[in-house]
């Protein structure tokens, strides 16, 4: 499709942001996102509430993308929307809304599963960005998911590890929360860490076959830590607050790590993308730069933008679906567990 321009207009409302965004041939023309602070004082997303909030913020948001990008409606070739996975309440609203959008404008749906989308991302075009070439190894880390994927083409994906209790980023963000800091605490650990000593105190690693992740016991080691520490000396997290932070990012990178240097063992992979919220953290991106230098790596890390959710990521991966005619019909339903 040489000389024409295929604009799709994006929809995310998985969780607990509300984006949109314009794409022309695979490049961004606009990255809108509304992230909704209601959560903050419940320490954790509320469904109920974050389906609410995609509903007062999805038509603005989306008017906002239309606008930025310099677009009119009529000038949309498809609407690409998240299926899943994700919390139903959230998915209903975008899912609901790209379906009367896209019958309303009389062009085709597009429906995107999130995870590959996180994975996609990689595919956007920017000046100066290296694409991966296929097949590499997608780690997928975020506060709902963490898996290690092998992905041979665009909608050709393996998911060869998993975790089988807690996401990555609820490890980040429960340890947060025994610290008493505020959701999400992931990006706070991080920010906390940078100025600590990733040895001061020592976390155990939990023992898990294969490629698999465990997160819930680490998760119970921290909370037994702080109350015996606390305990001794009730100001002990204000004290170590940087130093335990530290500790807690050194550990779980370290677990990452593990499994992903042994999915590039068995697979003969070495080439590495990282997606998801959590590939927003300093500790990976620069245990994946150190894996470059020290055994020949190629590491894909995401611009800051594409790591948590928005909706650029599913307008690639829409993109991609549209070259392809693969669309969606009227008959479909959001899944708040979507598997691929
Ligand atoms: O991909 P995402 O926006 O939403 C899900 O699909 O879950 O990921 C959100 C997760 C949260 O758990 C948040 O704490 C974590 O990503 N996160 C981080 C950082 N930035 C976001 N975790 C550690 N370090 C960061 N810098
Ligand atoms: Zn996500």
């Amino acid at each position: 499709m040489p000389d024409q321009k295929i604009n799709i207009l994006a929809i995310e409302s998985s969780c607990d942001d509300t984006a949109a965004a314009v794409l022309c041939n695979g490049k961004i023309l606009s990255n809108i996102v509304a992230t909704q602070e209601v959560h903050k004082q419940y320490g954790g997303v509320v469904p109920e509430l974050a389906s609410r909030a995609h509903q007062q913020n999805i038509v603005p948001v989306i008017h906002q993308a239309l606008a930025k990008a310099n677009i009119d409606k009529k000038d949309v070739s498809a609407i690409a929307f998240t299926r899943g996975p994700g919390l139903m309440g959230s998915l209903l609203v975008g899912t609901s809304f790209a379906k009367s959008l896209s019958m309303g404008l009389n062009i085709p749906l597009i429906e995107v599963n999130h995870m590959q989308a996180h994975i996609l991302a990689h595919f956007i075009e920017e000046d100066g960005y290296d694409k991966p070439q296929f097949p590499f190894l997608a780690m997928t880390i975020s506060g709902g998911h963490t898996q290690i994927v092998k992905v041979t083409d665009y909608f050709e994906m393996e998911v060869i590890g998993e975790t089988t209790d807690d996401a990555v980023g609820e490890a980040f963000d429960k340890s947060a929360k025994i610290l008493g800091l505020p959701y999400p605490g992931g990006p706070l650990i991080d920010k906390y860490a940078r100025e600590g000593n990733p040895k001061a105190f020592k976390f155990p690693k939990p023992k898990v076959d294969g490629l698999n992740f465990s997160f819930s016991g680490f998760k119970t080691a921290v909370l037994y830590f702080v109350q015996k520490e606390t305990k001794n000396d009730p100001e002990f997290i204000e004290k170590n607050l940087k130093d335990i932070c530290s500790s807690i990012q050194y550990t779980i990178i370290g677990i990452l790590m593990d499994k992903i240097k042994k999915a590039v063992k068995e697979t003969g992979i070495n080439q590495v993308a990282i997606g998801g919220g959590v590939s927003a953290n300093s500790g990976i991106r620069q245990a994946l730069q150190e894996a470059q230098k020290k055994w020949g790596w190629k590491c894909y890390i995401p611009k800051f933008e594409y790591t948590t959710d928005n909706a650029a990521m599913i307008g690639i991966a829409g993109y991609h679906k549209y070259q392809e005619q693969d669309f969606a019909d009227y008959s479909i339903t959001a899944q708040s567990r979507y598997k691929f």
